[in-house]
């Protein structure tokens, strides 16, 4: 007898369905599973067979055909045991044909019959969900993960006979019921860093403001122990809010990459992550047999914080070039390429030499020239002209660390970032753009006009400090992001020159 249920598999972050064909005819035992199966998919049979014998099922003992389909797509992972097993048992008679097809049903099933949860499952809900279908089975440990897709009716299963009674009518399960992000928005960051506890750099500070405001990325270069590392771990606390769309683009990256916390199934605070230098290429930008998503991947719509930025080897450097264009990193497997997106806001800190003092106030620089050249190339022309914010961090006065007056809260700071955020939202509301530095050229021409004083600085600018076309777009986005943060519409001479003046190190340092 043939049977057919749908299942979905993965490819990315997008889903495609998968057709689960199961036909049973007279003869002897033999077992065939065809439609470009990967060894977990073909290992699956044995787990499926424990796992109904275990159910106090039976398993069919005669000519067994399985067909994946289409044939063209290569299955991966465990999601499909579920699926499998109860078309078997619906060839077998064991369960109703009809009201098998109406669900989309996905799971990994254990030896003693329990279903296990799945990575991937929200990326492919809304893939389904787009596709027409409306009815899932899932998991029980993947539940608050399908939770925040309203339209759908999502049943989840502990166990292979709790899948069994509820298709044959003997068990009532109710569906899944809908929660609400924006309930989960009213919960404060939780970060143990927060801008009140770092005195004085006041204009690492402001920059770090236009950084969370615009999504503008970040390089913070001075001695040690000047407080990089801390303004950098304190970031996270003033990131705007995600809208509920860039949530789900981030959950369904960790989904995927099987780092979701499944109690919470959504994630609510950006991304912030930080890879060590000494981080493998694929680690940061995806990959291995199973083409995961990297690094860049996973701080996408957040933060990808590099610490001593020169340690980094250059190749590792220059594969960032990419995604901080196009916000999206293509890795390549065998026989083809997936897109991820990796659209962050670097933040990276260094010294500005091997001793750490070049230019210091405050101490003597011991290193030669030709070391400090050396260093400071080790960041290509084009690597820095992708970062959008340079900004010195020097040595605080006495006065300043000992002062008794706290500085602003990262809540207060956030307040101003998120005002900003939301003249950015409602100006790119019918286009794909979340912020100011993912504008195109042609938004970029539209809502960065200048006046004619203003136009006068950045051309005399643009000459003094040999700018690149890019780097004059980059001035031309932090400086709207500055005047939305004051909520002005038109930009200022104001916010133009201090937009430039984030890019004066690169004639310091860079000459
Ligand atoms: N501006 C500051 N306000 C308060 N504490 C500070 C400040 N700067 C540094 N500190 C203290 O010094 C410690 C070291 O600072 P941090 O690691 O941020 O320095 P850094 O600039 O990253 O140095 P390095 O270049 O050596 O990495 C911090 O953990 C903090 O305790
Ligand atoms: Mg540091």
């Amino acid at each position: 007898m043939l049977s057919k249920t749908y299942c979905y598999g993965l490819k990315g972050i997008e889903g495609f369905p998968v057709t689960v064909e199961v036909n049973i005819s007279k003869g002897d035992y033999k077992l065939e599973l065809v439609g470009l199966p990967d060894v977990a998919v073909k290992e699956s049979i044995e787990r499926i067979r424990s796992a109904i014998i275990n159910s106090f099922l039976r398993f069919p003992l005669n000519h067994i055909t399985i067909n994946l389909a289409p044939a063209d797509k290569k299955k991966e992972g465990p999601a499909f045991d579920l699926p499998i097993a109860l078309s078997l048992l619906a060839s077998s008679s064991q369960i109703s044909i009809e009201k098998l097809q109406n669900f989309v049903i996905l799971g990994e099933l254990s030896l003693s019959g329990d279903v296990r949860k799945i990575t991937g499952l929200l990326p492919i809900l809304i893939s389904a969900l787009k596709e027409g279908f409306n009815k899932f089975i899932i998991p029980k440990e993947n539940e608050i993960e399908a939770s925040f897709i309203s339209g759908i009716e999502v049943y989840s299963v502990k166990n292979l006979k709790q899948a069994v009674d509820f298709i044959n009518g003997e068990e009532n399960l109710e569906p899944i019921q809908c929660r609400s992000y924006q309930n989960l928005l009213s919960t404060p960051i939780s970060t143990a860093y927060d801008f009140k506890n770092i005195k004085g750099q006041r204009s690492a500070k402001r920059a770090l403001e236009i950084a969370a405001a615009g999504g503008h990325n970040v390089l913070m270069i001075g001695p040690p122990g000047t407080g990089k590392t801390l303004l950098a771990k304190s970031f996270a606390s003033i990131l705007p809010e995600m809208t509920f769309n860039e949530a789900l683009e981030v959950t369904k990256i960790h989904s995927v990459a099987g780092e979701l916390d499944l109690k919470q199934g959504i994630i609510v605070n950006r991304p912030v992550r930080t890879p060590h230098h000494s981080a493998t290429l694929p680690s940061l930008t995806g990959g291995g047999s199973n083409a995961k998503p990297g690094e860049i991947s996973l701080a996408h719509n957040g933060v990808l914080f590099l610490d001593e930025l020169p340690e980094y080897e250059r190749k590792t450097l220059e594969t960032l070039r990419q995604p901080l264009e196009d916000g999206t990193i293509t890795v390549a497997r065998s026989k083809q390429t997936v897109t991820y997106p990796a659209n962050f806001i670097l933040i990276a800190s260094m010294n500005p030499c091997p001793c750490g003092y070049y230019g210091s106030k405050i101490k003597q620089c011991s290193c030669t020239p030709t070391q400090i050249h050396k260093y400071l190339n080790k960041l290509s022309g084009p690597l820095m002209d992708r970062i959008d914010l340079h900004v010195e961090v020097d040595n605080i006065t006495y006065d300043e660390i000992t002062a008794d007056t706290t500085a602003e809260t990262s809540a207060e700071i956030r307040k101003r970032v998120n005002f900003a955020r939301n003249i950015q939202r409602n100006r790119f509301k019918s286009s794909s753009q979340h912020c100011n530095s993912e504008m195109n050229p042609v938004q970029t021409k539209k809502f960065c006009k200048l006046d004619a004083s203003s136009e006068l600085i950045i051309k005399q600018a643009f000459e003094n400090l040999s700018l690149s076309a890019r780097a004059y777009d980059k001035i031309l986005k932090v400086a709207r992001t500055i005047a939305d943060l004051e909520g002005e519409e038109i930009i200022k001479t104001s916010h133009l020159a201090e937009a430039l003046q984030y890019r004066g190190l690169d004639q310091k340092y860079w000459k």
